[in-house]
């Protein structure tokens, strides 16, 4: 794990990409990862790893055979993440944006996504890069799929309801920020 001063480091390199000072608590990454049924998840992609806190229990709990695909933007963050995770079976650690997510998810020969988990800060990214992030999680992700994301604030609701349904939501005291974790499913091609 990169030093507390590194990620504070980063945040004031590029606030508006890493949009916290320090990386997510275990009372928030407890309450991302309850929503995943680890038993049948295919592949898991997680947005904006950082440091790896979400990373390391995915690793943890996921089977064997789960593919986990990394996509940080970062190149600190992902360089820390190469050297934590590379010869790790069946996971991808990608430097580059979640708004090419489909591109990284063909060249690994991966078709259908269970589970996106992202705490990516929608709030201070471009609207447009937003959008194309949530077009390329909604691509790919199966009909049974979730996307889990964590936020700090909802003033982006209406563009995360633009593209997918929400099943919950629930806030995290013990987080700093505290955090929002919204759980969705892809809106069926009926409704769209
Ligand atoms: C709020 S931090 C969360 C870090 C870590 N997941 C945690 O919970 O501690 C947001 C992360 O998203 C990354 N990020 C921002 N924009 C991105 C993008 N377009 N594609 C991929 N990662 C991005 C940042 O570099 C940063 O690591």
């Amino acid at each position: 794990m990169l030093p507390l001063s590194s990620f504070v480091g980063e945040f004031f390199r590029n606030p508006a990409t890493v949009g916290s000072l320090i990386s997510s608590s275990r009372e928030l990454t407890d309450k991302v990862t309850e929503s995943i049924d680890f038993n049948e998840a295919g592949c898991i992609v997680e947005y904006g790893p950082g440091t790896g806190v979400f990373t390391d229990i995915l690793m943890q709990r996921r089977r064997p055979e789960t593919v986990l695909v990394l996509i940080e933007v970062n190149r600190r963050f992902a360089q820390l993440l190469r050297q934590r995770y590379t010869g790790q079976p069946n996971v991808h650690i990608v430097h580059g944006s979640a708004d090419e997510t489909e591109q990284y998810l063909r060249k690994f020969e991966v078709e259908r996504v269970d589970y996106v988990v992202c705490g990516l800060p929608f709030s201070s990214l471009p609207r447009r890069l937003g959008w194309r992030i949530l077009e390329h999680t909604q691509h790919p992700l199966q009909p049974t799929g979730k996307l889990i994301l964590f936020q700090y604030s909802l003033q982006n609701k209406k563009l995360f309801n633009r593209f997918f349904r929400q099943l919950s939501e629930a806030h995290v005291l013990l987080n700093l920020p505290p955090a929002y974790v919204l759980v969705y499913e892809p809106i069926g091609e009926k409704e769209e």
